[in-house]
């Protein structure tokens, strides 16, 4: 059956059902296309409940899944950490594959699914097993860090997971552990030159990119301040240093929204993926969202039609490996263990203490 197939009817039932929602996600979806995501919506949380299954949801899903469909919603961390929990049969993962693994890591008896098979990362793609291996004889005895946004296969061949909600505190806790001044970041450039500029720990990184973040500039963001002198940027750490340098404050995707839900900013320019917004917008009425933002073509992969069918038919199914999987197990799991990265107590700029570079293998 394809995916769009489905005509579920938009009957009164389902519009009492999905009130809540649309009261929502109405500012960012037409009416027109309600009549067809509603039926959907609670044909979805039906179907969870006869399966005892989760939908754990990224930042980046689209308003009507964030806000229809997802159990859990949050950042990669918030995410990894759910599946650890969760007590549900089934994982339905709404984002993309390395998150998926990630879920069946951490949750080896559990099913599962994610709605498309196509749904990946430039980050991800950017490196592999036999390129760690290789990095380590290079750098014999210095701890390898590696960002959640890599394959099963990645994190089985490193010390130590984090994510852009703690990598600062992942790397100095890397470093005191193995006694080192030295720790390798991979695969994120960006992520490992902004984490650099935090640290007095060197950094040696890869030149891998996220394709949604590495395309902002300093130009864009000094077009936007003039434009509006009182919105308030922030940026995810995934961004090119010169654009946090002029940022105002630079977080995961879990602590942008920590902020904007926090101090309500008169206006505010999230730079990162569009659905962002969209959905801290639908929890945050007293605040102008300005947008400029990038979409990411893996996350957009996700609809509530393949979510239906993943449901329905169980398909696909991430699969690890019990031998990598044991292994990317510990590496996952150190990251879960560490106590909550500190939220700043005030959203003072988390910026540059030092211009310190990075060592590009
Ligand atoms: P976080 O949700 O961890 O900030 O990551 C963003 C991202 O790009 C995930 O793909
Ligand atoms: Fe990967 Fe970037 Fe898309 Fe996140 S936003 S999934 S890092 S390509």
């Amino acid at each position: 059956m394809a995916a769009d197939g489905f005509q579920l009817p938009f009957t009164p039932e389902v519009e009492r059902e999905t009130r809540p929602v649309w009261d929502k996600v109405q500012r960012h979806v037409t009416p027109m296309e309600w009549r067809a995501q509603a039926p959907l919506i609670a044909a979805i949380n039906r179907l969870k409940a006869e399966k005892d299954a989760v939908i754990l949801a990224h930042n980046y899903m689209t308003p009507e899944i964030f806000h229809g469909v997802g159990d859990f919603v949050g950042d990669s961390l918030a995410l990894a950490k759910e599946a650890a929990r969760s007590k549900a049969r089934i994982i339905v993962q709404a984002g993309v594959h390395f998150m998926a693994e990630t879920s069946k890591v951490l949750s080896p008896d559990k099913t599962v699914l994610i709605p498309d098979l196509r749904a990946g990362c430039s980050l991800a793609a950017s490196i592999t097993g036999a390129d760690v291996r290789l990095i380590k004889q290079r750098y014999p005895g210095v701890p390898v860090v590696t960002y959640v946004n890599t394959t099963a296969e990645v994190k089985a061949e490193t010390d130590i997971c984090c994510t852009s909600a703690n990598a600062v505190q992942v790397v100095e806790e890397a470093a005191r552990l193995f006694g080192t001044d030295r720790v390798i970041l991979i695969p994120d450039e960006f992520l490992a030159r902004n984490v650099a500029r935090q640290t007095d720990i060197r950094i040696i990184a890869w030149q891998g990119r996220c394709e949604v973040h590495e395309r902002f500039t300093a130009a864009d963001i000094l077009e936007i301040k003039a434009a509006y002198p009182d919105a308030e940027v922030l940026a995810h750490p995934e961004c090119p240093a010169e654009v946090i340098e002029v940022s105002d404050f630079t977080g995961s995707t879990a602590a942008m929204n920590d902020y904007v839900l926090t101090r309500k900013p008169k206006r505010v320019v999230l730079i990162t993926e569009c659905s962002m917004a969209d959905n801290v917008a639908a929890d945050v009425r007293e605040t102008e969202f300005v947008r400029p933002c990038n979409l990411c073509p893996h996350m957009k992969r996700i609809t509530l039609e393949n979510i239906y069918e993943t449901l329905l038919t169980g398909r696909h199914e991430v699969t690890v490996d019990p031998a990598i999987a044991e292994r990317a197990r510990l590496a996952v799991q150190r990251m879960v263990d560490l106590p909550p990265p500190a939220t700043p107590a005030r959203y003072d700029l988390v910026k540059a203490r030092h211009h310190v570079d990075v060592e590009l293998i």
